[in-house]
């Protein structure tokens, strides 16, 4: 089973994300993430998103920036998205109908009935970091059930 968590820029959510799920599946499980933008491509996850996954005593400093690619759409089973814009985006790119169905709202996946969305931090501070984890926390391990299950 692999696995690709997807937000805008890949440097604040989707880094995140993939660091929490590494934690919680066996690794034999591939996760990765990309973002729908290329414009911090090669670039570490931003330092505060650095810093809450530290706090939490997850490493995501080694991750670098990368924008999705036609060719992931191939390569992973599931492709999870961080809010509405960042899905209808990677909607857009998906090639067939197969490629589409692989894709979705991550907290959606998740059964979470009071957020449809992880909210963008990038313009906020430390606390919104940190809710951010939270949210995304709870989000990887029902996905996570739900995985193991199947
Ligand atoms: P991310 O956050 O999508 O969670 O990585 C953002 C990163 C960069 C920008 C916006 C959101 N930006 O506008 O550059």
């Amino acid at each position: 089973m692999k696995i690709l968590m997807v937000c805008l820029g890949n440097i604040c959510r989707s880094p995140l994300a993939e660091g929490i799920m590494k934690t919680k599946l066996p690794e034999f499980f591939l996760v990765d993430s990309a973002g729908t933008i290329s414009m911090h491509e090669g670039k570490h996850p931003d330092k505060r998103s650095i810093k809450t996954a530290a706090h939490h005593h997850i490493d995501i400093s080694d991750q670098t920036s990368r924008q999705i690619t036609k060719a992931d759409f191939e390569t992973f089973d599931k492709i999870y998205c961080m809010d509405l814009s960042v899905y209808k985006d990677v909607i857009s790119k998906a090639g067939n109908e197969e490629q589409r169905r692989k894709v979705s709202l991550f907290m959606e996946a998740a059964g979470d009935v009071e957020n449809t969305e992880v909210p963008d931090p990038y313009w906020g501070e430390m606390k919104d970091f940190e809710e951010v984890f939270q949210l995304l926390d709870r989000g990887c391990e029902a996905i996570k059930k739900q995985i193991l299950i199947k």
